[in-house]
């Protein structure tokens, strides 16, 4: 069992929670995942590590409520436990100082993921800039955690209600327009948006990784679930993930993938009966 030590509200549908897991917090690294089972009956769900604390012994995650075992871990308070947090599993990102700068791209709850992605760079000293981009300002994550290190923080919300009304895509292809050099973009977020990030830097040749989210089951190679086409070649995003370079990912099949059991996912009736 492993226990909840913090629990924190970031907006209406995100929230953080800091799990004591000694053994996933002294081997973890940025881009590392872990699956976690909310309670006996519960099922396993992958969730990113955000950050973590080798002295404290704890891990940091941030998770969207969007379905039945999000809301069951959403139930737990500080204080309580979590019946199993295995991990870290994936590949960590390979994270190198560059020349110039690196651009991050967070949509939404990616920005978790990216987080301690950016921290790292930054304390290799290499320059990174960041682009958040949320419905609206109070879906605008960690904004205040990137400035610590970032040089600009960029905010883009779909209603205009902080920073660029519009996508992460218009404030990066304004960057670029604009003359900006990066050797390297990291974007995190829904599909779509990683792919449409693609389609802005690919023009321009700049290299960018992605991280991608199939459903995955076991986390261990085994199931078949995470599997992807990247560079015409298969690929299962738990072991040999979750980061890609996104210029040879399979983005439509991958958004076919991750719909294929929408249906099962709300008839669940894992435990506590039908959602
Ligand atoms: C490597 C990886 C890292 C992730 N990191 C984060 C994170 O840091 N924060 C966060 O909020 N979410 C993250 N996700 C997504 C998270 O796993 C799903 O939101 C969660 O499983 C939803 O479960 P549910 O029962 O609450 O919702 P459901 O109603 O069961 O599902 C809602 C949606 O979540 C996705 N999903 C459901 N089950 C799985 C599964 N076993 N594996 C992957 N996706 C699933 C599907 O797209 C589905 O349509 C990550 C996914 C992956 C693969
Ligand atoms: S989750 Fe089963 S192979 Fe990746």
């Amino acid at each position: 069992m492993y226990k909840i030590v913090k629990k924190q509200t970031l907006n209406n549908a995100v929230e953080l929670m800091e799990i004591h897991a000694p053994f996933v917090a002294r081997k973890c690294e940025p881009g590392q995942f872990i699956i976690i089972r909310v309670d006996e009956d519960g099922e396993r769900i992958p969730l990113t590590i955000a950050d973590y604390d080798r002295e404290k012994e704890t891990v940091t995650i941030i998770y969207q409520v969007v379905g039945y075992s999000t809301d069951l871990l959403s139930k737990k308070q500080e204080g309580d436990y979590v019946q199993d947090f295995v991990g870290p599993l994936g590949v960590p990102a390979v994270l190198e100082k560059k020349e110039n700068k690196v651009i991050g791209v967070a949509g939404g709850v990616g920005a978790a993921p990216l987080y301690p992605q950016l921290r790292k760079l930054a304390a290799m000293g290499t320059k990174v800039d960041v682009i958040i981009g949320g419905k609206s300002a109070e879906y605008v994550l960690l904004a205040d955690q990137f400035k610590e290190f970032c040089e600009n923080v960029y905010i883009a919300t779909d209603d205009g209600s902080l920073g660029t009304k519009g996508f992460v895509t218009t404030v990066l292809q304004d960057l670029l327009d604009k003359g900006e050099v990066y050797d390297e973009c990291i974007a995190i977020g829904p599909l779509i948006m990683m792919k449409n990030v693609v389609n802005v830097t690919r023009p321009l040749n700049l290299h960018t990784m992605v991280s991608l989210n199939p459903i995955m089951i076991d986390g261990t190679g085994m199931c078949g679930g995470c599997r992807v086409t990247v560079d015409g070649e298969t690929k299962f995003a738990c072991v040999d993930g979750p980061d890609f370079d996104g210029f040879k990912v399979d983005f439509d099949e991958c958004m076919r993938r991750q719909g294929i059991f929408k249906e099962e996912e709300h008839q669940c009736k894992i435990g506590r009966g039908a959602k």
